[in-house]
């Protein structure tokens, strides 16, 4: 296992959408152990490949993300290849949600309270589940990184255009 490099805004493989995955290789199932220890390496509760320079469609998440209990020991993750949302509905406000691509920022987003999801586990079996609240949060949030979505294009134009100007400000001290 590795720790991969997790690639910030404006990076280009963050703003491209991603291909669906043919086949789950060997090579497939080793970028998802890497993610996986990136993610916690962190730390966050999910991550998506396009943030590891890999425009495939391939999440990862903590698996006792949702659960209130977790005292943050459990290095459980899911995989889900080829994720999509194949219906949402109700909607919430996450609260201050944050990425580990989008550097020193976070923000209130709107987003479906329930969302059902369709995927292929790590063995290439079908899945599908409802994910509600956080999880649902983060079922959105991973699965726009695979259309080349981040948080910051569900804000509204002028939070979103502060936060450019940072990043440009930062980009010029470098
Ligand atoms: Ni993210």
């Amino acid at each position: 296992m590795a720790i991969l490099k997790i690639l910030t805004y404006p990076e280009k493989s963050l703003l491209q959408p991603s291909v669906k995955v043919d086949g789950i290789t060997d090579e497939i199932k080793k970028l998802v152990e890497d993610m996986g220890e990136t993610m916690f390496e962190a730390p966050g509760v999910g991550l998506a490949a396009p943030q590891v320079g890999v425009n495939k469609r391939i999440i990862v998440y903590d698996s006792n993300a949702a659960n209130p209990e977790d005292d943050g020991s459990s290095k459980d993750f899911t995989a889900l290849i080829n994720p999509e949302i194949i219906h949402s509905s109700g909607s919430i406000v996450s609260d201050q949600e944050a990425c580990l691509s989008v550097v020193d920022y976070s923000a209130d987003v709107n987003r479906y309270e329930t969302v059902v999801v369709k995927a292929l586990d790590i063995g290439g079996k079908a899945l599908e589940f409802e994910a509600h609240g956080i999880l649902a949060v983060i079922m959105q949030h991973e699965i726009d990184h695979l259309d080349g979505i981040l948080f910051i294009d569900r804000i509204s134009l002028l939070k979103r255009s502060i936060y450019k100007k940072k990043v440009a400000k930062l980009m010029k001290a470098q």
